[in-house]
């Protein structure tokens, strides 16, 4: 195996499909070599041809607040339109996109605890859509499900016997769509009922279609959604302008503005899977912030609240905040991936993989008004290690308050609680020919039970990894039991509904199942891994 190197190939070549397809398959297990070498991310980064902007020019952008179309005593009714269009990302330029509503990120959602929330989809997309709630604890009907499609107007048949499916010689998620007899398709329009019966949290809503769900996320279809309650409220954290939610997504451009993403199949119609050097990963060369590249956010020196999710396909984060005068200020964190922790967590650095949130707190009031506050990403080498900024605009007075002890009702899941313990190793693998990602040595297919759950039944899964994979699991939060057979890490605290393994590495989780019954899924979140088989399904009876 080559040395990593600078030099763009070889270096893919390392991260990606050499250390996937290398050395990890054939022994099956992470060799000591490997967890030396830990790349910092898993995936083939593409090169932009476009004129980048300077860093911390372009204004960050804030999601506008989706106002919904009725309210009465019992719910919030939405609607959403996913369209083309286009946006200038990158100045002078006009990005064409696929949208929830006319922009990138798609509208936020505001819900309240307990307060069901309807969202009318309407598809005026070339392709069918599906609408997932990350981290939502929904109904199966509304969760989703990549079979579950809405069709566009003019999509000749169902999906079932949608022609070229059947002669394609891409993977078999294509064929199990195909086969799939619990699919329940719509024409046009779908409603998705989210309850909110669950903890104040970020949450996000991204497309979740078989064997396509990288490339649409890539084009644009993410969107914010806020769970909030009056316990939350009531903490006294930064709100209004200082609360800030940063959706966080790589991306590469031509030179006309377009998106670059390698799909086999641009039109996203019958063949899914990406070119070859990008088996592992789809990496951008330009971050964005709320669909700005590199942004700059004037502010005050008082704390903010960051709400932060990484909504990249393949890229991993470690994030820094940092002065002028080279301080790192602490990134104080409150919530994970499914709300609050029990009591904040300080930290200097924080690891993101894709899918995951941090609930973070951080305070400028020791940076000088005038200078700027950078957020890097240790990770990222040349342009991928800044992120954004923030620049110190004006002095001011600051009566929020980070509370010592932030909630009292996470789950308390003990190990004796378990009923049962299921193992799980996440590697790549061949699938019908070609290249795959497998959990269990098999690829998605809808039509096969993979996980049957009673209800109410707490469980241990322990899960291995050959490269990186953020582990996501629908419907239910978790907690980190282990780590590498040791105690979990500081930003393993809280309730997470995504789990970064890095490569060579082993977790324990612990949940329960409770919500609803029905069909859901777990996944990898290298969003290029799900769409090449590392997904599975979770029955919950
Ligand atoms: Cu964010 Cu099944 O996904
Ligand atoms: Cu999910
Ligand atoms: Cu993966």
């Amino acid at each position: 195996m080559p040395e990593p190197h600078s030099n763009g190939l070889t270096r893919r070549q390392v991260l990606g499909i050499g250390g996937a397809f290398g050395l990890l398959t054939t022994t099956g297990l992470a060799t000591a070599a490997t967890l030396a070498r830990r790349p910092a991310t898993t995936g083939g980064q593409l090169r932009s041809t476009a004129q980048l902007p300077p860093p911390y020019q372009v204004p960050l952008p804030l999601p506008a607040v989706l106002k919904p179309v009725s309210t009465d005593g019992a719910a919030d009714r939405y609607e959403i339109v996913q369209r083309e269009t286009t946006a200038e990302i990158l100045p002078g330029l006009r990005t064409p996109l696929w949208t929830y509503g006319g922009s990138f990120p798609g509208p936020t959602i505001e819900a309240r605890r307990g307060r069901p929330v309807t969202v009318t989809h309407h598809n005026e997309l070339p392709v069918p859509t599906a609408v997932h709630l990350h981290g939502g604890r929904t109904p199966a009907e509304s969760d989703g499900y990549p079979t579950d499609l809405v069709l566009p107007a003019g999509w000749p048949q169902a999906p079932h016997t949608m022609p070229g499916m059947a002669g394609t010689d891409g993977h078999g998620g294509g064929m199990g769509a195909m086969t799939d007899p619990r699919a329940v398709t719509t024409r046009l329009k779908r409603d998705y009922t989210f309850p909110n019966d669950q903890r104040p949290t970020l949450l996000w809503y991204h497309d979740h279609r078989m064997d396509f769900t990288a490339p649409a996320i890539w084009r644009g279809l993410a969107g914010l959604y806020i769970v909030r309650d009056d316990a939350e409220d009531a903490l006294g954290l930064p709100a209004g302008p200082r609360e800030i939610p940063l959706m966080i997504a790589d991306r590469a451009f031509t030179a006309d503005g377009a998106l670059t993403y390698p799909s086999l199949d641009p039109t996203l119609r019958e063949r899914p899977g990406v070119t070859e050097p990008y088996v592992a990963g789809v990496l951008g060369d330009v971050i964005l912030v709320n669909g700005a590249p590199w942004p700059v956010h004037e502010t005050d020196a008082a704390r903010h609240r960051l709400r932060l999710l990484n909504a990249s396909n393949a890229r991993h984060y470690e994030l820094e905040a940092r002065t002028e005068d080279g301080r790192r200020l602490d990134l104080v964190r409150i919530g994970a991936d499914q709300g609050l922790l029990a009591a904040p967590v300080t930290h200097q650095s924080l690891p993101m993989a894709p899918a995951e949130r941090h609930d973070l707190v951080v305070d400028f009031a020791s940076a000088p008004v005038g200078s700027l506050v950078r957020i890097v990403n240790r990770l990222g080498s040349g342009r991928t290690r800044d992120v954004m900024a923030f620049r110190i605009a004006r002095p001011a007075t600051d009566d929020s308050r980070i509370p010592p002890a932030l909630t009292t009702d996470l789950p308390d899941w003990h190990r004796e609680d378990a009923v049962r313990t299921r193992d799980f190793a996440f590697r790549a693998g061949r699938m019908n020919g070609g290249h795959g990602w497998l959990i269990g040595g098999r690829p998605f297919d809808p039509a096969r039970p993979d996980v049957t759950v009673p209800l109410g039944d707490t469980e241990i899964w322990r899960l291995i990894a050959d490269v990186h994979h953020p582990v996501h699991l629908h419907l239910v939060g978790f907690r980190i039991l282990t780590r590498g057979g040791k105690p979990p890490l500081p930003h393993d605290a809280g309730l997470k509904d995504t789990v970064s393994l890095r490569p060579g590495e082993s977790a324990e989780i612990i949940t329960r199942f409770d919500g609803y019954r029905g069909r859901y899924l777990f996944h990898c979140h290298n969003a290029e891994h799900e769409d090449m088989g590392m997904m599975a399904n979770l029955e919950v009876v």
